[in-house]
């Protein structure tokens, strides 16, 4: 899968996607990550890629030129499955739409600052609006590491073990059993007597009761749609 992020503050998505699980991902060859600079598509020799919004008001809007020349550009080269713009307006990102997106080759994502993006382009380019909570952030970069974390974890062969994605939480509208590691007894802290049995079938119905007990207490919403 190969994701282009237009921003204006790239450095702020190096880090999330330069680490960890999303760099054995780029380093396998299962994810290409591409963050473009809008700074390259500004309206002139000072870089200017905003102005004052129109009817007034405190704030500044991305204007429409530079964003529609860096999305005619890279366009040009590939179809894009979605070109998602993030916003705390839009759909509520989650495991679902994070699934349906791991299927996608080309995903575009535009990350918003200031005020946002000109109306124009969310009407014109833009098919999908995410948001990741009901929370303002002061820009969609973080937010976009967060979707391209969630996306990029589920492409086949980029967690070792490819069965762990389908016991994540969320997953079948379920919360994760909890897990335990060595030592078996921790200052009297014991592990359940079940999980230490070998008795994989016994294992299985526990994670599976404690999951729902757990969705129940915690998120008894998700049992409900
Ligand atoms: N940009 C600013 N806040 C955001 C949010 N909550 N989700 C997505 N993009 C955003």
């Amino acid at each position: 899968m190969r994701i282009d992020i237009i921003s204006v503050v790239p450095e702020l998505l190096e880090s999330p996607l330069g680490h960890s699980i999303m760099k054995r991902a780029q380093t396998k060859g299962l994810l290409e990550v591409y963050v473009h600079h809008l700074r390259q598509w500004a309206v002139n020799e000072y870089g200017q890629v905003d102005d004052y919004q129109y009817g007034g008001g405190a704030g500044m809007v991305m204007m429409c030129e530079p964003l529609a020349k860096a999305i005619d550009q890279l366009s040009a080269d590939r179809k894009y499955d979605q070109v998602i713009y993030m916003t705390p307006d839009g759909e509520r990102f989650e495991q679902k739409t994070a699934n349906r997106l791991s299927l996608s080759e080309n995903l575009l994502i535009i990350c918003g600052h200031y005020k946002g993006i000109d109306q124009r382009i969310r009407d014109h380019y833009v098919t999908m609006e995410l948001s990741i909570g009901d929370y303002v952030l002061s820009g969609g970069e973080l937010a976009a590491a967060v979707i391209v974390d969630a996306i990029g974890r589920l492409i086949p062969g980029v967690l070792n073990d490819e069965t762990s994605a389908l016991t994540d939480s969320f997953q079948d509208d379920l919360l994760a059993p909890p897990v335990y590691t060595r030592p078996a007894d921790f200052r009297g802290w014991k592990v359940p007597e079940i999980l230490l049995s070998g008795d994989l079938k016994k294992v299985e119905e526990w994670r599976y009761e404690q999951a729902l007990q757990r969705t129940r207490e915690r998120r008894p919403d998700l049992q409900e749609e």
